[in-house]
């Protein structure tokens, strides 16, 4: 439904008390304005202390100024029937002052039989529990793109026809400021505009770019740059396999093939082992960007806070789609999320989000990576088109990691210079990361030493120093592992023996 018809249902029912939650008085007072019925319409606010007209009642409202404490009387005593009161941030009224909360229920009955309404806009969705029964509370929606079609005609009015759009770079602006209110995207395109004194194609980046920050400035979602494709991530040949298959899943072609949006993956296993890695990679493989969710800041104090911070981020992810909705550690982030803890913050959001997962249409791939996922409820793993498991590293993949970093740290071909072979052979049982850090302290030694080349001995040193994890953690990696064979998820790798040993070639290339 949208914010007219909702707004016009709770009218025509009768419901004196309405919460609009949304940080847009004017688009509110505009859509209330605009609906078809009779009533008078009045805005107050604490700092002017008097009701404006938006749109004077048919019975005459003598004295129209009120203070915070006395407005609710004065519209019980002085105010017109079959009017609309429009009361900005009330909340903060009734967060100080408990007396309006039950004066508010107290004139429920009055202002039903006056046909007044009070229409309350609050920019945080809370509400005393003694009002839930009361008040009908209603989420506004982000504008659409009509209204923000208009946004931008009143903006380009005044323009003469030559810096105007043409109609496909003004629908894709529109488009991009889809996820912005109304004031942002005003502001947006006259930013826009402002830097070039008209509108082309590179005005939609500006565009972008305000969402962007914004975007930034939520706190929940980080924009990633896309970085290097596949070749900085060795191994892993089955998960880049069925990624490469869905390389142009999200584009125009695709689309005219009817081929559905693949959904999203989980990457578990074991620390170290190159998920976020893969995570960052795909956004450049894809050419799509890569936002990370940060589920720990979504949580407020406020009730309603985080879901509604869940639900903000979501919206936002949307709007910049197609792109990859990357959430790191997902473990964490839902943690203490199953049902013992029914009732919690995070309960709930996790619940927001895996109703989310499940109904989504758009382009919003979602990219989950955790070390554990034994702990989150199998309706989650299922959402997933499917779910990798990232073991150690098996030979010919430990032989391309130490070529990836050793390349990085100056050595081009390491099989040449070292014995590389033997250094492949004694990293058996060490992850990628554990490998990087090696190559990174062999750096520092051949650095110190007069920054020489690094040396086969460099590399040992390093590696004698270096407890891997699986070694110190033994038994956690064992039960890590129970994912993969007891056929819960799929291997990101091939077998060994199904590997190639001509290490060789691969290097060179
Ligand atoms: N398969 C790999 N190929 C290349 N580097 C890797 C690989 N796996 C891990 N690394 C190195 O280790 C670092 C940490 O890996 P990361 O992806 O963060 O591990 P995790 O699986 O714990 O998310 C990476 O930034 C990268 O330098
Ligand atoms: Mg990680």
């Amino acid at each position: 439904m949208n914010l007219n018809d909702e707004i016009e249902t709770l009218l025509a029912a009768n419901v004196p008390l309405i919460q609009l939650v949304t940080y847009e008085e004017d688009r509110v007072i505009e859509t209330i304005a605009a609906l078809s019925s009779k009533l008078g319409i009045y805005a107050w606010d604490m700092a002017e202390c008097k009701f404006t007209a938006i749109r004077a009642a048919s019975e005459p409202f003598p004295s129209q100024d009120a203070a915070s404490d006395k407005v609710l009387a004065h519209i019980a005593e002085k105010a017109p029937r079959g009017t609309v009161f429009i009361l900005k941030d009330f909340h903060l009224c009734w967060s100080r002052n408990p007396v309006i909360v039950r004066k508010l229920r107290n004139m429920v009955r009055q202002l039903r039989e006056k046909g007044q309404f009070l229409v309350i806009t609050t920019p945080v969705n809370e509400l005393p529990v003694e009002l839930k029964d009361d008040v009908a509370v209603v989420e506004v929606p982000l504008p659409d793109a009509d209204t923000l079609e208009n946004v931008f005609t009143g903006v380009t009015r005044s323009l003469d026809s030559s810096s105007r759009p043409t109609p496909a770079v003004r629908e894709k602006l529109i488009g991009s400021a889809l996820g912005l209110t109304t004031n942002q995207a005003r502001l947006a395109f006259a930013r826009a505009y402002a830097r070039k004194r008209q509108f082309d194609e590179s005005s939609i980046d500006a565009v972008m770019g305000v969402k962007r920050q914004l975007i930034r400035e939520s706190g929940a979602l980080e924009f990633w740059p896309a970085t290097a494709g596949e070749s900085g991530v060795g191994g892993l040949d089955k998960l880049k396999d069925w990624l490469r298959l869905r390389e142009k899943a999200f584009g125009q072609q695709a689309r005219q093939a009817h081929l559905p949006y693949p959904r999203g993956i989980a990457l578990i296993g074991i620390p170290g082992t190159g998920k976020s890695l893969s995570a960052k990679m795909l956004a450049g493989q894809w050419k799509l960007p890569l936002l990370r969710l940060d589920v720990g800041t979504l949580f407020g104090s406020l009730l309603g806070e985080s879901e509604r911070n869940m639900r903000r981020a979501i919206q936002l992810a949307e709007t910049v789609s197609p792109c990859i909705l990357w959430i790191d550690e997902v473990e964490k982030a839902f943690a203490g999320s199953g049902l013992e803890s029914a009732g919690g913050a995070a309960t709930r959001v996790f619940g927001y989000f895996l109703t989310w997962m499940q109904e989504r249409q758009g382009p919003v791939f979602v990219l989950a990576t955790a070390n554990d996922v034994s702990a989150l409820p199998p309706e989650f793993m299922a959402r997933f088109d499917r779910t990798f498991f990232l073991d150690l590293p098996n030979r010919l993949e430990r032989r391309q990691i130490f070529a990836i970093h050793l390349k990085n740290a100056g050595v081009a071909f390491p099989e040449r210079t070292l014995r590389f072979e033997e250094l492949v052979e004694r990293s058996n049982g060490y992850v990628g990361r554990e490998i990087e850090r090696m190559v990174r302290e062999a750096q520092f030694m051949a650095f110190a030493d007069d920054n020489r080349e690094i040396e086969m001995e460099d590399l040992l040193k390093a590696l004698e120093e270096t407890i891997p994890i699986s070694r110190s953690h033994a038994e956690v990696i064992e039960q890590l592992r129970k994912w993969k064979t007891e056929g819960r998820a799929f291997p990101a790798s091939s077998e060994e023996t199904a590997a190639p040993v001509a290490g060789r070639r691969i290097l060179e290339t």
